[in-house]
């Protein structure tokens, strides 16, 4: 459920019209809500509540620091994958001692400001990552908390750039491999073995996958504690899908009870590192239609171009990603005018576009709303094309507030410098 309905025959963020928001903060803009992030981080955590648990927000998802303390205020965790990202959970006010450390490639100086603020947990990729922790925490006279990744090998059946728990992946440790890395990391001097973890995928749509993938993980925290090694968490990662079209996700409260009917009568916190499940139906990308270049016959293509590009949100030209494009001010369903458009920014590559052949009545100037842009929109967005990054907005009731200003042309060069000598 979202807080993004027609009144008046306006598409507004709650109490506050899009067309207002267009007006005072120009477009293109990220408008995000309070009360729809609210309310599914409520329903996520309301669903755990009989089972010891943190949620970690994957900052990735979201990063705007407006976003990380309305979810910090809720009682929200974070899980970061950069220095950067840690930071911004301190600025937003997020607590360190919730925060866990993902990634396949943490720098020494990311491993000694995390162990500085006293992150709850190092997710460990490979075993030459354990050994840089080590190293690190000992230098600093004290010991990190780490939970290996895992990686299960099952297939999550999602696209192939979000699918992370296969053997081919990139990421973490082969389950055959975890239990010799452990006994490894139990003897270790700066590194105190907590968790285990895994993320197996992102846009997940079915509960099957983390079942097979939970079921996996419980069978090694069985094996380690027969070898005397008793850890205190799983993390399950992130991963529960949305409805972008017509995908049929399980709901927060399905996927979390089936998670902990799996370790029920284990005495394991559980820790989920949920990202898009969260934010992508809390936000929308306003753009405005700049002009039309309809084709000449009918069934020619029709090309509407906005003021909103693949550098504002990638996850089209990315992924295939389908975000649903509707007008801001509501049209008749059976209007005449209607074509299919492909609406498409104005940077020079084919591959930019928000959506294709989409059934619309346009006219310059017309506002649309990308929906479920909450998610993967403003973290992923480039200055390509030289162009400044969107504004970013948080509606609560009636209220809009600037989080983020909109980049200037200035912005962009900030730093840059011509030749001394030119
Ligand atoms: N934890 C880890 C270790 C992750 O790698 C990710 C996402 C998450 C949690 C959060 O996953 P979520 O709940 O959001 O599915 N840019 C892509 C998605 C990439 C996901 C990468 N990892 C997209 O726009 O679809």
């Amino acid at each position: 459920m979202d807080h993004f309905e027609y009144h008046s025959g306006l598409l507004h963020a709650e109490g506050v019209s899009l067309v207002d928001i267009a007006q005072r903060f120009g477009t293109p803009t990220y408008v995000y809500s309070a009360a729809t992030l609210t309310r599914h981080y409520r329903v996520f955590d309301q669903a755990l509540a009989g089972s010891d648990h943190d949620i970690c927000f994957a900052v990735k998802a979201n990063g705007n620091i407006g976003v990380l303390g309305l979810l910090a205020d809720l009682g929200s965790g974070f899980d970061i994958v950069s220095v950067g990202e840690l930071e911004r959970v301190i600025t937003a006010g997020g607590d360190p001692a919730k925060v866990v450390f993902s990634g396949v490639g943490k720098r020494r100086d990311e491993i000694r400001r995390a162990l500085e603020v006293g992150i709850a947990c190092f997710n460990v990729e490979s075993e030459a990552e354990l050994e840089r922790i080590d190293a690190v925490a000992q230098d600093m006279g004290c010991s990190a908390p780490v939970s290996l990744r895992v990686n299960p090998d099952v297939d999550a059946g999602t696209h192939p750039y979000i699918s992370t728990g296969l053997k081919e992946n990139k990421f973490g440790i082969a389950i055959e491999r975890a239990e010799a890395l452990y006994a490894r990391a139990a003897e270790m001097a700066g590194v105190n073995p907590v968790g285990v973890d895994c993320h197996i995928g992102s846009q997940l749509t079915t509960l099957s996958p983390f079942r097979d993938a939970v079921t996996r993980i419980l069978a090694l925290v069985d094996r380690l504690a027969e070898h005397g090694i008793a850890l205190e968490h799983i993390d399950v990662g992130g991963g529960l899908g949305v409805r972008y079209r017509d995908e049929n996700p399980p709901s927060p409260a399905e996927y979390a009870d089936a998670v902990a009917e799996l370790i029920s009568g284990r005495d394991l916190k559980l820790i989920f590192e949920p990202g898009r499940v969260l934010a992508a139906n809390a936000g929308v990308l306003i753009t405005r239609v700049e002009l039309l270049k309809p084709g000449a016959a009918a069934d020619d293509k029709h090309f509407a171009v906005v003021d909103a590009a693949m550098n504002d949100l990638i996850r089209p030209a990315l992924y295939d990603g389908w975000h649903r494009i509707v007008p801001v001010a509501e049209q008749a369903a059976a209007s005449s005018q209607k074509r299919r458009w492909d609406v498409v920014g104005p940077i020079c590559e084919t591959g930019d576009f928000l959506g294709l052949g989409r059934e619309l009545s346009l006219a310059p100037d017309d506002l649309l709303a990308v929906r479920s842009a909450g998610a993967y929109g403003f973290t992923m967005a480039s200055n390509y094309n030289a162009r400044p990054r969107p504004a970013e907005v948080i509606v609560v009731d009636d209220t809009v507030h600037e989080v983020r200003a909109r980049e200037s042309v200035a912005d962009l060069m900030r730093g840059e410098r011509r030749l001394p000598f030119s």
